[in-house]
């Protein structure tokens, strides 16, 4: 038998675990992406229909992913092959994932502390300019050393171990972020001309419901929710079977979606009250969003640039509790494979980080016209695990468990010590039928839409 040169660590309690899984969930599609989207695919309406999914394909993924954890013990790249030899290959697939997203999203990271650096140094009025954001993700170095910082300090918290890293960060940043987020939301909310951002928000519009809307509510699902990157297959072999499967999934689920919903009344009513009439197509900007207009927005008000800075602090705390899961993932991944000491892993999985990392920073600059199929590295690190792997990984996720090791394998382990399993028919209905075609639907729109052949939300 292998020797194995590490013992598998693991969460202490449930708070512990469902604090660092909700961690991994809530980021930068909560605090950017949700909001506008929700505003502009019919406000209530798309956020029902949001919730919906987010309880039923949602709840049956995530169990799945951290059942698949618990029952082998193992991270992606080792769970399938445990179970059924000939799906060693998904392992791998999966796996993938958090190695591609880990560096991009760690130079997204870096803008979020150069803003945050901005703000409280006093420099706020700079980022409110329209030229900033793309004066300072062009240059060569600079973007490079807030990237490398980013990266650094979430490789610290990796090397302090899943319970005094990850659990003890998530016990302090997660409950900071929920206290930030309400604070700035009853603030944007107070502003003079925020009613009309929060109707748009919350009140449905059908007109601007359309089939695109629900395909664009089960993508940031799956975005949201850290689901098919090798997370939640970690994380599910650190927890404990003390704890219950479905009781954790819905409080991961109902923590995602609170601060997603804080998030739209934080961002919408803000932008209203700072520009009527052109807050719609402010709202699209897509990430200008957050890195042009919401400067604008803070500078412009009274007490703004505390709000921004405590905002740029909450987005930080979101960035970095993901890019910690994002790490944990490869780290596990690379201890499991080359039966490694932890301590070697992290250094493999910084170094690899940084030389992924330092194209898609370099490629908004000097780097511009490197193209791989039409887009700049970043762009294309997110296209290819976001809008390819990802759905064929989830795709075939749902196969294995529906046809291989079938899903009683999976209501089983999540029932193991007494815990009760909610929905198990559902549970089986939708892993077997259901969400195969739903996966599949969403995988050639989001490659059509990725490629600009078919036009997205
Ligand atoms: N779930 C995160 C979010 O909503 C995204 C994410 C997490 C991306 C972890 C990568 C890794 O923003």
């Amino acid at each position: 038998m292998e020797k194995i040169k590490y013992k598998r660590s693991s969460f202490t309690g449930k708070l512990g675990f469902v604090l660092a899984a909700a961690g991994s969930a809530v980021g930068l599609g909560n605090l950017w992406r949700f909001p506008y989207i929700t505003a502009k695919c019919g406000g209530g309406i798309f956020l029902l229909v949001y919730i919906i999914l987010v309880v039923t394909l949602g709840y049956v993924l995530m169990s799945t992913e951290i059942g698949l954890g618990r029952l082998t013990r193992q991270s992606a790249i080792g769970a399938f092959g445990k179970l059924s030899p000939k799906w060693t290959f998904l392992g791998y697939l999966e796996s993938i994932v958090p190695i591609i997203i880990l560096p991009y999203y760690s130079v997204i990271g870096g803008w979020v502390i150069k803003y945050l650096a901005s703000f409280v140094s006093g420099a706020a009025v700079n980022t409110a300019s329209d030229t900033f954001f793309n004066g300072f993700v062009s240059k060569t170095v600079e973007p490079v050393i807030w990237f490398v910082l980013f990266l650094t300090v979430t490789t610290i918290v990796i090397a302090c171990g899943v319970q005094k890293g990850i659990e003890s960060t998530s016990k302090i940043m997660m409950p900071a972020l929920v206290v930030l987020a309400l604070i700035i939301a009853v603030y944007s909310m107070t502003r003079p001309g925020a009613a009309a951002g929060i109707k748009y928000f919350l009140i449905p519009n059908t007109a601007n419901f359309t089939k695109d809307t629900i395909l664009s509510a089960m993508g940031q699902m799956f975005y949201s929710l850290s689901l098919a990157m090798g997370i939640m297959i970690t994380y599910g072999s650190y927890m404990k079977k003390t704890i219950g499967i479905s009781q954790s999934v819905f409080q991961i689920e109902l923590f995602d979606t609170l601060i997603a919903i804080i998030a739209g009344l934080m961002i919408i009513p803000a932008v209203f009250a700072f520009n009527g009439a052109d807050a719609a197509e402010k709202l699209n900007a897509g990430p200008g969003l957050m890195f042009v207009t919401l400067p604008q927005v803070f500078t412009s008000m009274k007490g703004g640039v505390v709000i921004g800075s405590l905002f740029f602090i909450l987005v930080l705390f979101a960035a970095l509790t993901s890019s910690i899961s994002l790490m944990e993932a490869v780290v596990s991944i690379f201890c499991d494979k080359f039966n490694m000491k932890r301590i070697y892993s992290i250094l493999l999985t910084f170094a690899l980080s940084l030389l992924l990392g330092v194209p898609s920073s370099l490629g908004n600059g000097i780097w511009g016209n490197v193209k791989i199929i039409g887009m700049d590295f970043l762009s294309f690190f997110d296209f290819i695990s976001n809008n390819v792997i990802m759905p064929v990984v989830a795709l075939l996720i749902c196969i294995f468990v529906g046809y291989i090791i079938k899903p009683k394998a999976i209501i089983d382990a999540a029932e193991e010590n007494g815990f009760k399993f909610f929905g198990k028919t559902m549970y089986t209905v939708l892993i077997k039928y259901v969400a195969p075609i739903c996966i599949l639907v969403i995988l050639a729109y989001s490659v059509l839409t990725g490629l600009g052949i078919v036009k997205g939300v």
